[in-house]
């Protein structure tokens, strides 16, 4: 029974076991505030390790130097709505604009949901000096077609505008990836950006994926991008 401390007693898992049993917790690095008790649990017959603020309780996946990557809590709920509702961080996506907080807390719900259906979603992205919420990023299995292809992973990242141009998104996707090869042990990782975002395309390209083609998504043009596991084990700085 997965249990940590502060949790509710038959509270389910907040993601999917697969997911907990693969979670990489730090412990001595991790902010004094949120450091309020480690636990180390069986669950799903594979040992894994969950942190508590306040009375939550949040899977952590990957530490890199300057970020921690968590699972998405409702208490980002802020964070998803100043992300969101930002024009200027919607201009190349295809999801518009939100305006309000509930719409926030509902994409909230949506990602946890696929936690425990697909095992893998988008994680929080945490600065580990300031504990501030930076956006997101992370691994999504894609059920519906994009250029031909289903039922893949994904690689994406949403950063708040004023965390640009600090190198986030590209340690971030960084980590991504090394879950995806490592941990998931995926054979493949895609990812797709609008032509005219400069920025993801840039990111795409520095943390290893390779151009394939260009296609149409809902009547925009998008680069496809691909990188194979062998690639990546086989990059120096990874
Ligand atoms: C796409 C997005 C995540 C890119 O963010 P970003 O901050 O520009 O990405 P990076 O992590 O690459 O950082 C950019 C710059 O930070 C600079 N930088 C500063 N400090 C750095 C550090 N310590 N390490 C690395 N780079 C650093 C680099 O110069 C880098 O630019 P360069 O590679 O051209 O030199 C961001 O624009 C965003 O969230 N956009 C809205 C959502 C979106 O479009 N998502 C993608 C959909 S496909």
């Amino acid at each position: 029974m997965y249990k940590a401390c502060g949790f509710v007693s038959g509270e389910p898992p907040s993601v999917g076991s697969e997911q907990l049993a693969r979670a990489v917790i730090v412990d001595k690095k991790w902010p004094r505030k949120l450091a309020c008790c480690i636990h180390k649990r069986s669950y799903a017959g594979k040992s894994h390790h969950a942190h508590q603020t306040d009375n939550s309780t949040m899977i952590i996946f990957k530490e890199t130097n300057r970020l921690i990557l968590r699972e998405i809590i409702p208490k980002d709920e802020v964070g998803f709505y100043e992300l969101d509702s930002d024009a200027e961080v919607h201009k190349y996506i295809e999801s518009k604009t939100i305006d309000t907080i509930e719409q926030a807390r509902e994409t909230i719900r949506f990602i946890r949901q696929q936690y425990i259906d697909n095992g893998i979603g988008r994680w929080a992205i945490i600065e580990k000096e300031t504990n501030n919420f930076i956006g997101w990023t992370g691994l999504k299995l894609i059920r519906k077609e994009t250029n031909n292809h289903i039922n893949y992973y994904d690689l994406g990242y949403r950063l708040l505008k004023k965390y640009w141009g600090n190198g986030f998104a590209t340690e971030a996707a960084i980590a991504s990836l090394d879950y995806g090869f490592d941990k998931l042990a995926l054979q493949e990782i895609y990812a797709d950006a609008n032509i005219e975002n400069v920025g993801s395309n840039n990111v795409l390209k520095k943390v290893g994926l390779r151009f394939v083609e260009t296609f149409e998504k809902e009547g925009i043009i998008h680069h496809w991008y691909q990188i194979k596991r062998d690639d990546w084990i086989k990059m120096p700085n990874r």
